[in-house]
């Protein structure tokens, strides 16, 4: 494929900082040019774009990253095909996972470019083998420490991570509970995910519910929200419990963050708990490892991908404010461009 620096450009950008929620036309598609890649840089096309929690932390800024202003291209974690090598190492066609963002094409760093083989799904790079499988695998057995016939109770667990941990956990021998946010996602995670249980965090009833599905306690916590579930859970851990710090998507969306965990300190020295936070950047020596485990345990049938592909670059900002809602179920991605132009 050839495209021309200069040519047209869909772009979705930042227009308005949310004061409060993320609302749809806080971000709007304009038509950018295609830019001319500097030295070191090679031209991508984007083909999939991953939707994540992060992608609002990141507008709300104080994360790990650059804040996203306004006027900027939405960041965004994305599959994109080389379509312009410009005398880096990566020949024209190579697929490669990147940071795009919203937009159909960047000038990257070649070397901020990781090659990966089309012989999957390409989906699976961006979710079970990409960013929140390798989250779930990595934050779960490396942080989590987990043990055979401990419990394992995880939040936002219909999601992409949480649903990878909470089968990770099983496959471990744990016994697994899952918090989500409706009837029917209690019923996906057990049902078709085989987790032991689930309950409803937005139940009258949630305190109560959790404690019946881990009458023995819980050991290890593995936690995609923050707030009032974290409270919770901490309380109910047993002596030795860990709690996995991987997110606070209940903290992302809002002008009026929700209480924290209160009085802690006491339990944890009481209990000799360990509450530990991770980002997988840090843990990049692991991924192949990891990848060949989750691999494996796909092709045997044990682990099952939940993934949505929604259709459009101008349907990622619907797609994103419906995600901070819990409208999704596993890993959500927006599909920019063909596998091959
Ligand atoms: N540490 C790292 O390196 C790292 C890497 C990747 C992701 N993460 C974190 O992992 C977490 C999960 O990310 P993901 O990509 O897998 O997203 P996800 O779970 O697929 O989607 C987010 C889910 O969070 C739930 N949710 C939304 N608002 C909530 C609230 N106020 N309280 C409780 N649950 C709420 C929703 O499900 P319900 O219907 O159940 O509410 C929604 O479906 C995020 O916190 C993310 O920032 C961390």
């Amino acid at each position: 494929m050839i495209v021309q620096p200069g040519s047209p450009n869909r772009q979705i950008r930042l227009v308005r900082r949310p004061a409060d929620q993320l609302r749809v036309d806080d971000l709007a598609p304009v038509e950018g040019t295609v830019p001319e890649p500097g030295d070191g840089e090679a031209l991508v096309r984007t083909i999939l774009l991953s939707i994540d929690p992060a992608n609002r932390s990141w507008i709300g800024g104080r994360t790990y990253r650059d804040q996203i202003r306004e006027g900027d291209v939405m960041a965004g974690f994305t599959i994109c095909e080389v379509v312009d090598p410009n005398g880096t190492n990566l020949a024209a066609g190579t697929i490669v996972v990147g940071e795009a963002g919203w937009q159909q094409f960047a000038a990257l760093p070649a070397r901020r470019l990781r090659p990966i083989s089309a012989t999957r799904p390409l989906s699976h790079h961006l979710g079970v083998l990409g960013v929140t499988g390798l989250t779930a695998y990595i934050g779960l057995t490396k942080i989590g420490t987990p043990a055979a016939g401990e419990v394992l109770v995880v939040s936002a667990a219909a999601g992409a991570t949480g649903s990878v941990v909470g089968q990770v956990g099983r496959l471990l021998g744990m016994r697994t509970v899952g918090i989500v946010g409706s009837e029917a996602k209690r019923r996906f995670v057990t049902e078709e995910l085989r987790f032991d249980a689930a309950v409803s965090y937005r139940s009258p009833t949630f305190a109560d519910d959790l404690r019946e599905a881990c009458p023995s306690g819980i050991d290890v916590y593995f936690d995609n929200v923050g707030g009032p579930v974290l409270d919770l859970a901490i309380r109910r851990l047993n002596l030795h419990g860990r709690v996995v710090c991987c997110g606070a998507i209940s903290l992302y969306d809002t002008a009026e963050p929700p209480p924290s965990p209160r009085g802690i300190p006491g339990l944890v020295i009481t209990k000799r708990l360990r509450i530990e936070g991770f980002l997988l950047g840090d843990h990049a020596r692991e991924f192949d490892a990891a990848v060949d485990v989750l691999q494996r345990w796909i092709e045997q049938g044990e682990l099952r991908v939940v993934e949505e592909i929604i259709d459009g670059l101008d349907a990622a900002p619907q797609a994103l404010v419906g995600l901070l809602a819990g409208e999704n179920v596993g890993k959500r991605l927006v599909r920019v461009g063909p596998d091959r132009a």
